[in-house]
């Protein structure tokens, strides 16, 4: 997979040197790239932001160094092969898992950054007859930018790639990935500070294991995220 990024505050995305992002795009399974928008300014201040029309507060991101970012990262190839657009924003649909599995089968990914009060919205417009254009939410709260959120999306989309995850059968015992949220787990030893391991875990029972951890897996999501269960 393809991925650029597009801010301008390109550092943020240091950390995707490591672990196993890092190790994907060493191997080349992700072909990860960093821009800073500031490189298609052509001002002595290298300048993205300007007073928005209409009045009100704060800044809005210009036009102009969006389009020819968009222009050089984007080629025009054929309709099948156009990349997903993703401009993170709180006023977007909201990230899911199943977002995250469905971006991960696309070939080329564009994240553009805004800051301030947001882009011009031509952008949008422009970039939606470059490619599929998704507005993208983290949750409903606001963020400074959209650097931290892509962040979040690349490292979930990432590792559902084939091969970023070594043992695939660690994707699957998830949080979210059938719906619930995950089972609790235990390490040795099996007794700590006078907490012991649940005994069904030290039986060697495998199907009352699985029974167990299915119960706990229902009981939690009950408990912490009610809204994730049927009515029923
Ligand atoms: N930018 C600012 N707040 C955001 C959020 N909640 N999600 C995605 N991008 C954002």
């Amino acid at each position: 997979m393809r991925i650029d990024v597009v801010s301008i505050f390109p550092s943020y995305f240091d950390g995707l040197t490591l672990s196993l992002l890092g190790r994907a795009r060493s191997t080349g399974i992700l072909d990860l790239n960093v821009h800073d928008l500031r490189d298609w300014t052509h001002d002595r201040h290298r300048t993205v932001d300007d007073t928005p029309y209409g009045g009100g507060a704060g800044m809005v991101m210009k036009p102009e160094p969006w389009g020819a970012a968009l222009d050089d990262l984007v080629s025009r190839e054929p309709v099948a092969a156009r990349p997903t657009i993703i401009f993170p924003s709180p006023a977007g649909e909201v990230f899911t898992q199943a977002t995250a599995r469905e971006l991960s089968t696309r070939e080329h990914l564009v994240f553009g950054c805004g800051r301030y009060e947001g882009i011009d919205e031509r952008v949008f417009e422009y970039a939606a007859d470059l490619g599929e254009v998704r507005l993208v939410s983290l949750g409903d709260y606001v963020l400074n930018g959209g650097e931290v959120a892509t962040m979040a999306m690349i490292e979930a989309v990432g590792r559902l790639i084939p091969g970023v995850v070594g043992n695939p059968e660690s994707l699957v015992e998830e949080s979210h990935e059938d719906g619930l949220l995950e089972y609790p787990s235990y390490t040795k030893p099996s007794s700590w500070r006078e907490r012991t391991v649940p005994d069904v875990l030290l039986s060697g029972n495998h199907a009352a294991i699985a029974t167990w951890r299915r119960d706990q897996q229902i009981e939690r999501t009950r408990r912490r995220r009610p809204d994730l269960l049927p009515d029923a």
